[in-house]
């Protein structure tokens, strides 16, 4: 399963979302990997704290080589770095992906990505994006199964929102039939504060898919991301690693759910 988590809205929660989930995958047993592609690398510096300073390779490696063609090129598996939790790896990035960016565009390997992926043995994958739709966020979304999309309830964010899931229709019309937008994640959710439930309320009621658990706002997370540490690994009972394990849950039950409907489909 290859999740992709995109908005092209920065400060949203993307890579809040991503390592946190993948967490809780690798916590639960699954072999874990988060792929970073955001050349700002918060989330490869989330799960790699200081380490992230001294990688010899990144994902600026393993996309350059997509570019200099050689005939034995590296393994996919040699630009991944395990992390200090167990399960959980990374294919971390680095401020030079942005330089690349142009030429990978130009000639024409948006597919690379998800043909590397696809080769790779793991039980889940997460991707985390820039806050643009470019050469990077393309390549994950034609090559991601399934879309999340971190929401903050801003009136800005909201707004972006309808361009947003046009942007995955054309995507999915153009590049990638199987890509399925999984859900809307509410994120910085403040439950005494009434325009947050308004919003939300009325995404439903126009039918977009905001999934059931909501994230809380939390001064938590900043202590999260200086400790390099998952909520689930900083604080296992805080209320957030809840509402993480619990949105975690809640994207599997759907996805068996699914699976199983589509074997019916089949038989
Ligand atoms: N649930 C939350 N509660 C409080 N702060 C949050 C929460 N989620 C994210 N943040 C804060 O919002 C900022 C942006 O989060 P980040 O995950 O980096 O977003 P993005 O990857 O979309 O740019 C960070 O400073 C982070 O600490
Ligand atoms: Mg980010």
């Amino acid at each position: 399963m290859k999740r992709v988590v995109f908005n092209q809205k920065g400060g949203v929660g993307k890579s809040t979302i991503t390592c946190n989930l993948a967490a809780i995958s690798a916590a639960n047993g699954a072999r874990t990997l988060v792929v970073d592609l955001d050349p700002q690398g918060n989330s490869s510096r989330y799960l790699l704290g200081d380490g992230v300073d001294s990688l010899e390779h990144t994902a600026t490696g393993f996309f350059d080589q997509m570019l200099n063609f050689k005939l034995r090129p590296l393994p996919t598996e040699d630009f991944i770095t395990a992390t200090p939790f167990e399960n959980l790896s990374v294919l971390p990035a680095d401020g030079a992906l942005e330089e690349l960016q142009a030429k990978l565009e130009s000639r024409y390997k948006i597919y690379k990505l998800k043909e590397a992926l696809d080769a790779l043995d793991y039980d889940e994958i997460w991707i985390d994006t820039p806050p643009a739709l470019h050469f990077y966020t393309r390549s994950a979304l034609i090559a991601a199964d399934s879309c999340l999309i971190p929401f903050d309830c801003d009136e800005f964010a909201r707004r972006a929102l309808y361009t947003l899931l046009d942007n995955v229709a054309e995507i999915r019309a153009d590049h990638n039939g199987d890509l399925e937008v999984e859900g809307i994640v509410v994120n910085q959710f403040q439950p005494r504060a009434n325009l947050p439930q308004q919003v939300v309320a009325e995404l439903r009621e126009e039918g977009l898919p905001v999934l059931n658990t909501l994230i809380s706002a939390s001064v938590k997370i900043k202590e999260s991301h200086q400790q390099a540490k998952p909520m689930i690994h900083l604080d296992r009972s805080h209320k957030l690693s809840q509402e993480f394990a619990t949105l975690h849950a809640e994207l599997q039950a759907s996805q068996k759910a699914r699976a199983k409907a589509e074997a019916r489909k089949r038989a």
